[in-house]
């Protein structure tokens, strides 16, 4: 029997999730299909019931399903709990858990593909939306020596802020809104954008979060944004001289660790990322 896994979300027109995580698939020639899943938030419960089918490996989830998928499930992991979403579902016999590989897909991006080791670094993050939780629990986990979280909502800055120092997992956290930030940046190891400011089709798809002058030379830029693969803010940080990390590194590897609690398989990870290059390149060539 072909099994079956997929991804949740509404609208899902752009997902390249399908393309790397079938190549995975179809690397270790397992009988299994990844599809694309659109689904309504009225529709949810419906849908994510028939993961209790045994055809199912279970399923990614994305936006706007994150949070809400938790009170359909049997039971979510601690990071998924601390992060308060989650991104991927396992069928466990006849129970759903639900984990989050984000926070897990963002570290190993910034480690492996730019050389980066956290321990003891300066972190400014722009956004406190759920891709910055992702990216706030975990660098916390990795013992940075601060986190400056910056947003144009500040008290949702200053919310994220506080929880993460309740968390107990760094001491050195605050939050703070635009005024402040070019400071902050000024004595940062590393920036991350987990905004969607410039992100194709977005609301601010031509601009930049912060500007060149803002960006030491000597620091890692990293833009969770993937599509474009040059972002506008990868673009201010070459200006000054930085390092510039897209985000397309990061969607793989949460892919990769949904892929190996699906199938108990290592994750082919250079054939996820060749099959998810292309399959943006294609993306863009016919937008
Ligand atoms: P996600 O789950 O992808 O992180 P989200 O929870 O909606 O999405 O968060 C989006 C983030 O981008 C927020 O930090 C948001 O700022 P606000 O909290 O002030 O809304 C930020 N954001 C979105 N559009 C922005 C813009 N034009 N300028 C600055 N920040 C923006």
């Amino acid at each position: 029997m072909t099994k079956l896994t997929g991804i949740f979300g509404y609208p899902l027109g752009h997902s390249i999730s399908p393309a790397f995580q079938q190549a995975a698939f179809d690397h270790y020639a397992i009988s299994a299909r990844y599809e694309a899943w659109p689904t309504a938030p009225e529709d949810l419960k419906r849908e994510i019931s028939k993961l209790r089918n045994e055809r199912y490996l279970g399923a990614n989830v994305t936006v706007p399903h994150k949070e809400k998928v938790i009170s359909l499930l049997d039971g979510i992991d601690s990071w998924a709990e601390s992060i308060g979403a989650v991104n991927t579902i396992v069928r466990e016999g006849s129970q759903l858990v639900g984990y989050n590989t984000d926070a897990f897909g963002f570290v190993r991006s910034l480690t492996e593909k730019g050389n980066f080791d956290p321990e003891g670094k300066r972190v400014v993050l722009l956004g406190a939306g759920g891709a910055a939780r992702a990216a706030a629990y975990g660098l916390a986990k990795e013992g940075i020596a601060s986190l400056t979280i910056a947003n144009r909502t500040v008290e949702r800055a200053e919310r994220l802020a506080e929880e993460i120092r309740r968390a107990g997992l760094i001491t050195n956290v605050s939050g703070l809104g635009s005024p402040e930030l070019a400071t902050a940046c000024s004595e940062a190891d590393l920036i991350v954008n987990s905004t969607s400011v410039g992100m194709w089709h977005g609301p601010d798809e031509e601009s930049s979060p912060i500007a060149a002058k803002t960006i030491p030379t000597a620091c890692v830029v990293y833009d969770m944004v993937y599509n474009p693969p040059f972002t506008p803010l990868l673009q201010e940080a070459r200006k000054a001289g930085a390092v510039a990390l897209g985000g397309l590194a990061m969607l793989i590897y949460q892919g990769a660790a949904a892929f190996e609690k699906w199938t108990g398989r290592k994750a082919p990870i250079n054939v996820m990322f060749a099959a998810g290059e292309n399959a943006l390149s294609d993306m863009i060539a016919t937008s």
